[in-house]
């Protein structure tokens, strides 16, 4: 059965292979402008976000594969051809992108990593800044969201110790008044549960 299930998540891959970036043969010639989502999970968010702009260009980060193939065949049925897919963990493709190549980085409902002996895994510590900051353009962006109270206050401090200028800060996004959001799975789900989402803009600073 578990053969089954894996054979057919490569068809289903395969058959999405056009949307995919393939990172491990060295830097990536990509287009401009350009915003990357690391961690899109089911690709709600990302695919929603790539229809209402098709002037920009996005990358899609994901390391889990069953959850991606959901976010690919979103793109596919969208027939979105602004968005395109890295299946893997960010840290590795990190590599390949040019320095200065991405304008926006989106962080959606981050896992926390609770323990403080998992702080380096947070997309937000200081480990992963320094890698935003190489690939984001001069005046690049990072647009954090989370339900994680924990997870965003450490997040308040990591950013301006690493270069980043905060803005936008909120403790209670949908309460705030906030125009244009685009709710992601998580953010759906939490907030139906009446948690208040934490949202903040960091700018690499000059
Ligand atoms: C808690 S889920 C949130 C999914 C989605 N952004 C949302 O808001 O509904 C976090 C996602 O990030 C992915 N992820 C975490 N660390 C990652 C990394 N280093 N590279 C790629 N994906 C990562 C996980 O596999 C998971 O699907």
């Amino acid at each position: 059965m578990r053969m089954r299930t894996r054979g057919h998540l490569s068809e289903r891959l395969e058959r999405c292979g056009g949307l995919a970036i393939d990172y491990r043969g060295g830097r990536l010639n990509l287009p401009a402008p350009l915003h990357l989502e690391i961690g899109c999970g089911k690709g709600d968010f990302i695919t929603e976000t790539a229809r209402l702009n098709p002037e920009i260009n996005y990358i899609a980060v994901e390391r889990v594969s069953n959850v991606i193939v959901l976010a690919m065949e979103k793109a596919a049925r969208a027939e979105l051809t602004n968005l395109k897919f890295i299946l893997g963990d960010f840290a590795e493709a990190a590599e390949s992108f040019p320095d200065g190549s991405v304008d926006r980085i989106y962080l959606n409902f981050s896992d926390p990593w609770p323990k403080n002996g998992n702080a380096k895994r947070r997309l937000t510590h200081g480990r992963f800044l320094e890698l935003y900051k190489r690939i984001l353009s001069d005046g690049g962006e990072i647009f954090f969201k989370t339900d994680n109270r924990e997870l965003f206050e450490f997040s308040l401090a990591t950013f301006p110790e690493n270069g980043f200028e905060l803005s936008s800060v909120t403790f209670d996004l949908h309460g705030s008044g906030f125009e244009g959001n685009i709710m992601t799975e998580y953010e759906r789900r939490f907030t139906e549960m009446g948690v208040p989402i934490c949202r903040l803009e960091a700018r690499k600073k000059l």
